[in-house]
């Protein structure tokens, strides 16, 4: 896959816009393009090495923080340093993506913890300048550690992930159990969970589900792991569906200003984050 943004666009495509033209959708389901091909192997990859044991041994790496330290706004604009060379006339670099959905946040009067939530939630995509392949820091995420669900994206290439034939992983409930709730849980390995993990000692808990949720889609689309969530996950992923569209659909005409929007975005840094991010 030559671009990140090959997975968005792929994400586009399966949940378009409610009231897109249905021609468009057509369009998109082009299933012999070069491009297809690339979601594919993408696919393919993320689904084969995502296993209980790539999570937890990407935990005990990232999770110490000992990469790098910085201000925040330089970590954004660290993680505008990833190119995206797929498409140069449509795509935008990260931190337009960023600002546009906090933007569209903020345009309909949203908290500003909410839109701080948006102007941050794929700063955790700096694992790829960290190294990582882009099937562990990108891609719909979902449970490891029980049966993968059939719910999910390209579901037939999870036969080639070992913990498909691991007695104690491929059950319905594998190591957990009835409703155990979603933080007992471990996730695929990527930039959502890793973010969650910088910021969870200090935004709202709704902004800490938006961050950590944000690309299961098999669950805010499908409910395909109701049996594990429990009520308090469920009412908290009110939060998660609402943030989902701005994340998805939020394409401004006119590209915002980084240097006008700066010192607003530096101000709601100041308020709710530590001077510096411990990557
Ligand atoms: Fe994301
Ligand atoms: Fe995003």
């Amino acid at each position: 896959m030559s671009s990140l943004d090959v997975w968005e666009d792929d994400v586009l495509k399966r949940y378009p816009e409610p009231g897109v033209p249905e021609k468009k959708k057509e369009e998109f389901r082009n299933y012999d393009s070069p491009e297809n091909d690339s979601v594919r192997e993408f696919y393919r990859l993320n689904h084969k090495y995502q296993t209980y044991g790539n999570v937890l041994a990407k935990k005990a790496n990232f999770l110490q923080f000992d990469k790098k330290e910085m201000p925040w706004w330089a970590a954004m604009e660290y993680l505008n340093t990833l190119i995206d060379d797929s498409d140069p006339d449509t795509s935008l670099d990260q931190l337009q993506h960023l600002l546009q959905t906090a933007e569209a946040i903020r345009a309909d009067g949203h908290p500003d913890w909410f839109v701080l939530t948006g102007f941050i939630h794929d700063l955790g995509k700096v694992l790829c300048l960290f190294g990582e392949p882009q099937w562990n820091v990108v891609g719909d995420s979902f449970p490891v550690g029980c049966k993968f669900s059939d719910k999910i994206v390209y579901p037939e290439f999870f036969s080639d992930n070992p913990d498909s034939t691991d007695e104690r992983y491929n059950t319905k409930y594998g190591v957990y159990t009835h409703q155990c709730g979603l933080d007992n849980i471990h996730m695929s390995w990527g930039h959502d969970e890793y973010l969650y993990h910088i910021t969870k000692d200090y935004l709202p808990e709704e902004a800490l589900y938006m961050i950590r949720y944000h690309s299961f889609y098999s669950q805010h689309r499908e409910h395909a792991y109701d049996h594990l969530l429990n009520a308090h996950d469920h009412e908290m992923f009110k939060w998660v569906d609402k943030f989902n569209p701005y994340d998805l659909y939020s394409k401004s005409p006119k590209p915002p200003v980084v240097s006008e929007l700066k010192p607003y975005y530096e101000d709601l840094i100041a308020k709710y984050l530590p001077a510096t991010v411990k990557l």
